[in-house]
């Protein structure tokens, strides 16, 4: 019933050339995947990133985006200007924007607004610190973020909102949660949406993020729960973001 989604986190790398470069180097070997593929270069690669996409399975995606229509907000970039490249998805509240942007579940929840309004799909991160899972608090903090971040979202949009699970510790770190702990806390995450929003909940795709990778894609993604993932480090390299795409 849930699409599975596949999204490269390609963070501040990669210049427009480098982006062409591997989007060309990429799409055969995504060409026939089962999973919805994603990529989101940085902001300044978009341009590059959508010619060479074109006619492609692979979908563009955003890392950031603020939550005004336009105007005196040096340094950002609209929805609009995101639409107008022919993005069609945008990485909300990454726990890396949320530490060093100090991004809150406030403007996480703005922004997942102002994304539905205009048509592009929230792709809204969640994930406890390592203190918090070792305070034995990590059902309760993704439960909050979650609620936080859907707060006032339509019913009749709850469904398009992909939400990826990462627990922080895990990022970039070569350190994955079990299969079981991740299935386990996105079960908390659809649970916390049924609570507001009810059975559509099952519709809603929730990936994991942090160290997936050619290794441990099809565990995570046999999972009940896991539809799909969000993938920093390992969708820099054609081949092994292929690998996970193809799990
Ligand atoms: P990682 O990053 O795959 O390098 O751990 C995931 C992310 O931050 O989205």
């Amino acid at each position: 019933m849930r699409k599975p989604i596949i999204a490269g986190n390609w963070k501040m790398n990669k210049t427009p050339d480098e982006a062409a470069a591997l989007i060309n180097d990429l799409k055969p070997l995504v060409a026939s995947a089962q999973a919805e593929v994603v990529v989101c270069p940085p902001a300044t690669d978009l341009a590059a990133a959508a010619a060479a996409l074109a006619g492609s399975n692979i979908s563009l995606g955003a890392q950031n985006m603020d939550y005004h229509d336009s105007g005196a907000y040096t340094g950002e970039v609209s929805a609009d200007m995101l639409l107008g490249l022919g993005v069609k998805y945008v990485i909300i509240g990454h726990s890396e924007r949320r530490e060093y942007y100090a991004e809150t579940d406030e403007t996480v929840n703005l922004k997942v607004l102002k994304a539905l309004e205009k048509g592009l799909t929230p792709i809204v991160c969640v994930g406890e610190k390592l203190e918090e899972r070792e305070s034995g608090v990590t059902a309760e903090v993704v439960r909050k973020q979650t609620k936080l971040a859907l707060l006032n979202v339509a019913q009749g949009d709850v469904a398009k909102v992909v939400v990826a699970y990462e627990p922080i510790w895990a990022i970039g770190t070569g350190k994955t949660a079990t299969s079981d702990d991740a299935n386990n806390t996105i079960k908390e995450i659809r649970a916390a949406i049924k609570e507001v929003f009810g059975n559509v909940a099952e519709e809603v795709r929730i990936q994991y993020g942090g160290s997936m990778n050619p290794k441990n894609a099809t565990e995570l993604m046999a999972m009940s729960d896991i539809d799909g993932g969000l993938i920093g480090g390992a969708s820099l390299k054609a081949e092994d973001f292929s690998k996970v795409v193809n799990y």
